[in-house]
Parts: C-alpha cells; structure tokens; sequence
C-alpha cells in the first residue's frame, strides 16, 4: 500500500515537473507582433540650405570649424531629408525649454503609440509591460507616466524607464522584456524608444563635440511584443536570442564616448580617439556568446578547423581566417551611427554592399536615430521586400559605455512587405552615393578659402 502510494507521487511529481518545463518554455516565447517608426513633419527636414545657416549663425566657430563642419557634413552619409529638432530649424537652439523639449518627446512616442495600438488592434488597456528609452531627458513625472496618463492604462502595469542607455537601449529594453516574459504569462508588452535633440544641441565649437550634431536626427520607433502563444500566427517576427555586452569596466572603453563641458561650458557628447577600438572589441566579446549558439555548427567545425590549420602552417601570416556570417543570417540590421562604423562593420562581418544597403540608405533618409536606428533599417528591408518566412535577422547595436546589444529574430510572416515610413521615397532607394554632392556643390568654397576676412564675406553674403 505505501510502496503503490509512494509510486503514485513519484508519478505525479513526474507529470508535474513536465508540465512545468513545458509552461516555462512556452513562456519564453517573445514574439514582435509591429512596430513603428516616427516621421517628423515635413517642416522639419534639415536640408542643405538649413544646415548651412545653421552652421553660419553659430558665433562660436572660426573658418577652421565652419570648413570641418561642412566638408564632414558631405561624407556624412546623410541626406537632404532627414528631421532636425523644432529648435533648431526655428533657429532658437540656444535657449531650448523643458516645454519644447517635452513636446518633441510627446511628439514621436504618442505618435508612433498611437499607430501601435490602431494598426494592431489592441487597446492600450491590454497592455502589461511598458519600457522607454530615451536617454537624454527625465520628466517628473516620468516619461511613462505621460504614458499612462494619456492612454489611461491599466494601474498594475509594470514599467520601466531606462534612461542614458545610449543607441544600443532598444536591444537592451527587447532583451529586458524577453526576460519578464519568463515571469508575466500572456502578456503584452510595448517599448518605445527615441532620443530628445531640443535641449540636447552642441553649441559650443569644439570639433570631436560637433559630430553627433551632424549625425543625430529627430526619430523614435514603438514596439509592441507578446509571448501569448494565441498571438503566434499574427506575429511577424520571434526572437531567438539577445545577448548583451557592457565593457564598461574597462577605462578606455568607458571614456570612449561621454558627456561633458567643453572649455567654455557647452555641454555635449566627447568621442575619444580609442572609440573605434573599444566598439570593435565590444562587437568581438558579444559575438563569443552570441556566434556558438546561433551559427549552425558545420561552420563552427568548418572555422575551428581551418583556423588550427592556419595556426600551424602560417605561423599567425596571411589572412587570418573568419567566420561566415551568411551561413547563419540571411539580414544584418546594423545600428546606422555613422558612416565610418558602417564600413567597419561590414570589413569585420564580411558583407557586401547588398548586405550594407539597408543600413546605408537608413542613415541616409533618417539619419542616426539612436536607439531607434535599427528598426529604420528594418523597415526598408520590408519595404524593399526582402523578407521571407523563416530568414534570421542579426541586430547589431552599440551605444556608449561602451555597449554593444545584439538580437536575432526569426521571420514568421509570409508576406513582411509594409512600406510604412519610406512610403514616399522607396522608389528613389537606394541612391547610388550617399556623398552629399548637393552639399559638395553649395559649399565647395570651404575648401578654396584660407582667410578669414574673405571667408566672413562669403558668410555674409549667404546670410543676408
Ligand atoms: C519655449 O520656447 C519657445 C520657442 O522655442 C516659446 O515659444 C515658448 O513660449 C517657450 N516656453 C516657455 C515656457 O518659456
């Protein structure tokens, strides 16, 4: 009697135990069910002409920075179109507000929520889980109470506001919520990520300082994800894996990229020479982990066994060997920073133009978006129609820290061909050079002129 009742037991924890791995496995499911990204109106675009007064009115530049400037600004990879905040085009960017600023923010993530909820049809009240990221502002209340209080959402909504994390914030927010979903069965969740400009503009005239006044443009997206397995077949993507790295410990990493007053007090973003190296070993540590568990294993094999071969034979000469990414992606969403880690990236990873388009043309229309960046990129691949049920997707973002956050996603959407924000340009992408030559042509005197005085001519003749 007491061996068949201890039998019972074993059997029943036994079927218990099964069904629990099974829940808990169920749960860990994180699928992307859309997204949107921000456009601007179209009073805001920063072209040529506005980007060149803009550098003209600031009575902190001598010749050398107005030249810097502008001859950065045609090898950027921005542009005619891409949105500049309201302060700016207005031409107040040295007294922004907290009232404009806000209204910025109000702007991009109602706009872009709003869309969410409509386009998928759920109600905000459904929502669960909130995390925004937006580095550069802090609101009290905060950012996710405006939130709350405009879309009048549920009082148990659990919520999370990850400021200062940098460009590479919307992977850590996917990643974030990947993990809750472990914990919150059937739920929904919404990121919104973005970045405030108003009250963030360089205004000083250090040169390192005036880069991301070049490269950051007004953009934000929204994301809405579940892990209800009801939900499945109307989701577009599953995640398979994120992977974060900080490298934070490091001090050169660390002051790689940081805030600071420059000499006469304006405050702005400082990037160190050792940038380049610390993201490149920021991308290598976050591949250690990320490559073994997502590239099938032939090509492991197949690299561990010619990099031996390499090893012995070549005495460490010759090109080192490396791995195939395509055999383990058929999309690389890269975070478009820049021009310059554009082409790193795409040296390191071995990707071909192909590859690149996405994240050139990205950048190109919209700019460095920061956290945003990526799901821009995202969506001209859509809008280009290369996507297809079952291709993996290989997000790479990186942010200051120095941080690089990586995802993979699975496309379980037959048909992912929504035009969304390219809608009125698609046509005319990819453009075959992102060199500004409309800049090259308006400003080629930069380059001629050597004297101040003729160069203050010139300045005034542009801007009278
Ligand atoms: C903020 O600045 C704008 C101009 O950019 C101005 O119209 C507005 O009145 C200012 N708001 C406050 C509260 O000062």
């Amino acid at each position: 009697m007491y061996l068949f009742m201890a039998i019972s037991l074993l059997f029943l924890c036994f079927i218990f135990f099964i069904y629990k791995s099974h829940l808990q496995k169920r749960n860990q499911n994180c699928y992307l069910l859309g997204y949107e990204c921000y456009k601007a109106p179209d009073d805001l675009k920063l072209d040529t002409e506005t980007c060149g007064k803009l550098i003209l009115r600031n009575k902190n530049l001598g010749s050398d920075q107005y030249k810097f400037l502008l001859r950065t600004m045609v090898n950027a990879g921005i542009g005619e179109e891409t949105y500049g905040p309201r302060n700016v085009i207005d031409g107040t960017e040295e007294t922004p507000n907290l009232s404009d600023s806000l209204s910025e923010v109000d702007d991009i993530v109602f706009g872009t929520l709003d869309k969410l909820f409509d386009n998928n049809g759920v109600s905000p009240s459904e929502i669960d889980i909130l995390v925004i990221t937006i580095s550069m502002i802090t609101s009290v209340p905060s950012l996710l109470a405006r939130v709350i209080n405009r879309y009048k959402m549920r009082d148990d909504v659990k919520v999370f506001n990850l400021s200062g994390m940098g460009c590479s914030a919307s992977v850590i927010a996917v990643d974030l919520v990947h993990h809750l979903f472990k914990t919150y069965m059937n739920s929904f969740a919404v990121i919104v990520s973005s970045e405030s400009l108003i009250p963030n503009w360089y205004r000083g005239n250090e040169r390192s300082m005036m880069l991301p006044n070049i490269l950051f443009r007004l953009g934000g997206c929204s994301l809405l994800l579940t892990n209800k397995s009801s939900m499945k077949h109307k989701s577009l993507m599953k995640l398979k894996l994120s992977v974060r790295f900080h490298g934070g410990a490091s001090d050169e990493a660390y002051q790689s990229c940081t805030r600071v007053e420059d000499s006469q007090g304006y405050c702005g973003f400082s990037l160190s020479k050792s940038l380049p190296q610390a993201a490149a070993k920021a991308v290598t540590m976050n591949f250690r982990v990320l490559l073994p568990k997502t590239l099938p294993l032939r090509e492991l094999v197949r690299y561990a066994t010619v990099s031996f071969l390499h090893s012995k034979t070549n005495n460490n000469k010759g090109k080192t060997p490396s791995l195939n990414m395509k055999s383990g992606f058929q999309h690389f969403c890269i975070h478009p920073g820049g021009r310059a880690v554009i082409d790193a990236m795409g040296r390191s990873l071995g990707l071909n133009e192909y590859d690149l388009e996405p994240t050139r043309m990205a950048l190109h229309r919209f700019g460095n978006t920061s956290a945003a960046g990526i799901w821009y990129v995202l969506s001209y691949m859509e809008a280009k129609k290369r996507l297809k049920k079952g291709d993996r997707i290989l997000m790479i973002s990186l942010g200051a820290g120095f941080k690089c956050n990586n995802c993979v996603w699975e496309i379980m959407k037959d048909a992912m061909d929504d035009v969304n924000v390219w809608k009125d340009c698609i046509s005319r992408y990819p453009v075959k050079s992102t060199a500004n030559t409309s800049f090259l042509e308006k400003y080629s005197w930069v380059n001629e002129l050597e004297l101040q005085p003729e160069l203050n001519k010139k300045i005034d003749k542009i801007k009278n």
